[in-house]
């Protein structure tokens, strides 16, 4: 579907066909109506498109010099993030680094530093298709620099339940939001050069036993809603690649499965690209290349190579199956380095201001004003003073956890950069401040009290044994920063071997007396000592927690510590499989090892009471609250929508609130959280996580450089328990129901009749804006190959401010066969007005807004009838409605 575009005015004339009549200022609300009547309609022409891509005709040319071992070879990585090359054939190594919110490189903790970009659901907040547009082509740079090829991104499974652990790398519980943003991101990507690894193909909107589930779903909610998103990316950007989810799709694994990789993707889609597994995602030999899961990754010798052969000769597989996977992993190798032989470069920084000044932009657009009574913001730092308290304000909450995180260039704290935007501005910089509460999931990584030795550098050693059994003298030593040692992607395998022990030793040096607390998680099997005494013994644990990679829960030790008083902790870990019961279905006994180390002080003081204290020095409060990576992380979900934990944040809002009125809570999470103290608090800042900039876009917010310009991107629920999923969440025996069908986010509370705390695509400015009558070029969409009717419409910004608004287009089918939601969104637009300023958008609909599908007839299908266009400032707060009708039934599949 065309894009809407703002127009000027004198585009506007008399004569432009629009017809002015056909708009009418009420919202339409006549229910749904079922026809008695079967129909039949015509299939509209399609033509797919046939050409073979220049990288696909040079992958068939180096396909033909290949012997079949090394076509085999070809369909699974060489290592952790890379294919096999073959030089001797001219054929290159292409490498793949995490996204989506940045490139982190080849190491997953401490690796080369990265720009840190906002995450998935605040760029959504901008609903800016350019900047994502732009922020694509900086990846793609940032990519470069860490020497790979492709981004293991965008993520665009929706958010179909606020705790889902992974949302907040996504975009949108709305599958038109996200496929038109990720098309934007994929073509910004591609543009340079890297590929896109779209993700995760399909069904996987929850973390919680993600390798294993299975996800049913019916055929309308899986095109309308989960596949949308991809298809609208295919057809607009061609993301290169496409990485198949862990879990199943209607009993069969998704890197397998025929309706979604055959039928659909290469089928009706026409897809020419490739498709990679996620890591450790494979679950079959045969099945996988036939369907079209082309390249595995990591390396792994468990389902290829051998078993290829075999599969050959019992028949399951043959060798122009193995020929396409092969040319496919070609067609990607040779799009992303040509016949470029060079070796790989090293890793390198490249922090450039451009980027900075992009991630600060995106930050303040993605912004989202949910509530400000009494335009207590923006604040003027020249003569309102502020205290700053809570539990996120002193520290930089800059992304989620898992395969999205990244080693940042730099972060930006809340405190810092409000400091320092009030002293720019001549006000007194002289701040009160409170942590009010903590909120760590896990104790704290004891790092910033460890030291290598007694005292000096800080660090941790770390000997490393071939064996697991810590025998002989070690065979290497390491020096690490971080006692967060999960070593998964960086034990030194290849001097170890597959089977090793290691022994980390540092020292912890409390800065205070008391009884502290150490906390101890292992990967493999563990073992923790203070001084020479073992005080946790981890060898054969059993509960696992929800560190990423199979980590045991978090075991806690307090000790009787004295001030400047240094302890020694050995940590000594093997990577043997835990708990013991996994190994049998793993197939193995030794996979990755590592622990974690953590520290907490005993605490002594009334946090509340601090913040209260605070919060009563100044004119306006500004509460910090919120989430951050070890609450909302790949790996797991969370448990609850209440911000963490035992209610300690909701009671320090109520109790600065109560000592200042004029409080403005911002909320720091990538996905809606209970906020039983919404209707008292004057005003709400939803601040997502934004990445290296997080800080100054804040600044830039509440003082009022920058109007925020954010809308939001999923429904924010009053109850956990109002959300659609809620029955069927995270589901039962291996099973996720996705019960609600089609009726996710706004298409559900619009159909219950359940009124959300905040609606789908709210946020507010610092202005105001007016919407003018909308006109229409035609009352009908043809059926004929490319129609659309185009809708123009004023915005005026009638405030003060410069601002943006975010227009939304709804259509609401008056009639139809089958169910449909009350409203779905078809079209969007960001549109900058100074104050005073009135500019023209364009909606441009076509088949694609009207359209539903019909699995009886296996067909998209554009059902004759009016189709009322609700456009608004959000879901709930539509101020002008149009209509046009569709005057024949039309089809079609892509
Ligand atoms: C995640 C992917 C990620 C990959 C590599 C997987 O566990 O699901 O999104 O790209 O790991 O880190």
């Amino acid at each position: 579907m065309p894009a809407m575009q703002p127009v000027s005015p004198q585009e506007v004339g008399s004569d432009s066909g629009i017809d002015t009549a056909a708009s009418r200022n009420e919202s339409a609300g006549s229910p749904s109506t079922t026809p008695d009547t079967e129909i039949s309609p015509p299939d509209s022409p399609f033509t797919p498109s046939e050409r073979l891509s220049e990288a696909r005709q040079t992958a068939q040319k180096k396909l033909a010099a290949l012997t079949l071992d090394e076509k085999i070879s070809l369909l699974t990585a060489c290592d952790f993030w890379r294919t096999k090359a073959i030089p001797e054939k001219g054929i290159p190594s292409a490498k793949t680094s995490d996204g989506p919110n940045g490139a982190r490189g080849g190491i997953f903790v401490g690796g080369t530093k990265a720009a840190l970009f906002p995450c998935g659901i605040s760029l959504a907040a901008t609903w800016n298709r350019d900047l994502v547009h732009t922020v694509g082509q900086h990846l793609g740079d940032e990519t470069k620099a860490r020497s790979a090829n492709i981004l293991l991104a965008p993520t665009v499974c929706l958010h179909r339940h606020p705790v889902g652990g992974r949302n907040f790398e996504s975009f949108s519980e709305d599958p038109l939001l996200t496929g038109k943003l990720a098309a934007q991101y994929v073509r910004g990507l591609q543009e340079r050069g890297v590929s896109a690894a779209i993700k995760h193909f399909a069904v996987n909107e929850q973390e919680t036993l993600r390798n294993f589930t299975n996800a049913v779903v019916a055929e309308r909610p899986l095109r309308e809603l989960y596949l949308r998103p991809f298809e609208i990316a295919v057809r607009e950007a061609s993301p290169w690649a496409v990485m198949s989810s862990y879990n199943l799709i209607n009993g069969v694994h998704a890197d397998m499965n025929p309706h979604t990789l055959q039928d659909i993707l290469r089928g009706e889609w026409k897809y020419d690209g490739t498709v990679i597994s996620d890591w450790d995602g494979l679950n079959s030999t045969a099945e996988s290349i036939k369907r079209g899961c082309d390249i595995e990754f990591p390396f792994s010798k468990k389902w290829r190579f051998e078993k290829i052969h075999k599969a050959i000769k019992d028949g399951s597989l043959t060798v122009e199956d193995v020929n396409q996977a092969a040319e496919n992993a070609l067609t990607l190798i040779t799009r992303v380095r040509g016949n470029d032989m060079s070796d790989e470069p090293p890793e390198r920084e490249d922090n450039r201001a451009e980027t900075r000044a992009l991630i600060r932009e995106a930050g303040a657009q993605g912004m989202t004003l949910l509530k400000n009574e009494g335009a207590i913001l923006p604040i003027d730092p020249r003569t309102t003073t502020v205290a700053v308290v809570g539990p996120n304000a002193n520290r930089a909450v800059a992304g989620g956890g898992g395969s999205a995180s990244l080693n940042p260039y730099y972060t930006t704290v809340p405190l810092d950069s409000i400091k320092e935007a009030v002293q720019e501005a001549g006000g007194n910089s002289d701040i009160a401040y409170a942590v009010g509460c903590h909120t760590n999931k896990w104790l704290p990584v004891a790092s910033p009290f460890c030291t290598k030795q007694r005292d000096g550098e800080q660090g941790v050693t770390i000997d490393w044994f071939a064996g697991d059994k810590f025998e002989g003298s070690p065979v290497l030593t390491t020096q690490h920063k971080n006692t967060d040692l999960f070593l998964w992607d960086s034990a030194p395998v290849a001097q170890v071997g597959p089977h090793w022990s290691a022994i980390a030793t540092t020292f912890l040096t409390p800065t205070s007396t008391g009884k502290h607390t150490i906390s101890f998680m292992s990967v493999g099997a563990g073992q923790l000592f203070v001084n020479g005494k073992e005080v946790l013994d981890l060898r054969d644990w059993t509960e696992e927690g929800e560190a990423m990679f199979d980590g045991s829960i978090d075991y806690l030790v307090e000790l009787d510590m004295e001030e400047g008083k240094a302890v020694e902790l050995t940590a000594r870990m093997t990577n043997e499989l835990r708990p013991v019961s996994k190994q049998k279905r793993h197939n193995s006994t030794h996979r990755y090892g590592g622990c974690r180390i953590g520290f907490k002080e005993e605490d002594k003081v009334d946090y509340i009471a601090e913040a209260v204290a605070a919060a009563k020095t100044a004119d306006v409060a500004i509460v910090m609250v919120g989430l951050d990576a070890e609450w909302e992380s790949e790996g797991y979900d969370r448990q609850s929508m209440d911000l963490p934990f035992d209610g300690r944040q909701d009671r320090l809002v109520e109790a600065v609130l109560a000592a200042n009125p004029r409080t403005v809570v911002v909320n720091q999470s990538g996905s809606p959280v209970t906020m039983p103290w919404a209707d008292k608090v004057p005003t709400i800042l939803q601040a997502w996580y934004q990445g290296q900039e997080a800080g100054n876009a804040l600044a830039d917010v509440l003082f009022g450089k920058k109007s925020p310009s954010g809308k939001l991107p999923c429904t924010f629920p009053r109850r956990l328990e109002d959300a659609p999923a809620y029955h069927n969440w995270p589901g039962e025996n291996l099973e996720i129901m996705y019960g609600e069908g089609l009726f996710i986010g706004y298409r559900h509370y619009e159909r219950v009749k359940v009124a959300p705390l905040f609606p789908f695509g709210h946020g507010l400015s610092y202005t105001a804006f007016e919407y003018g009558r909308p006109s229409i070029d035609s009352k009908v969409l043809s059926s004929e190959a490319g129609s659309t009717v185009e809708i123009l419409l004023a915005v005026s910004n009638i405030g003060e401010v410069a601002g943006a608004e975010i227009v939304q287009a709804y259509v609401h089918d008056e009639k139809s066969r089958l169910v449909r939601p009350e409203k779905e969104l078809v079209a969007f637009e960001k549109v900058f007005l100074d104050a005073g300023e009135t500019k023209h958008i364009r909606l441009s609909l076509d088949k694609h807004a009207v359209g539903y599908y019909d699995p009886a007839i296996g067909h998209w299908i554009a059902e004759e009838g009016r189709f009322d266009v609700l456009i608004g400032a959000s879901s709930a707060d539509i101020r002008r409605t149009i209509s046009f009708s569709v005057e024949e039934s039309f089809t079609w599949v892509f």
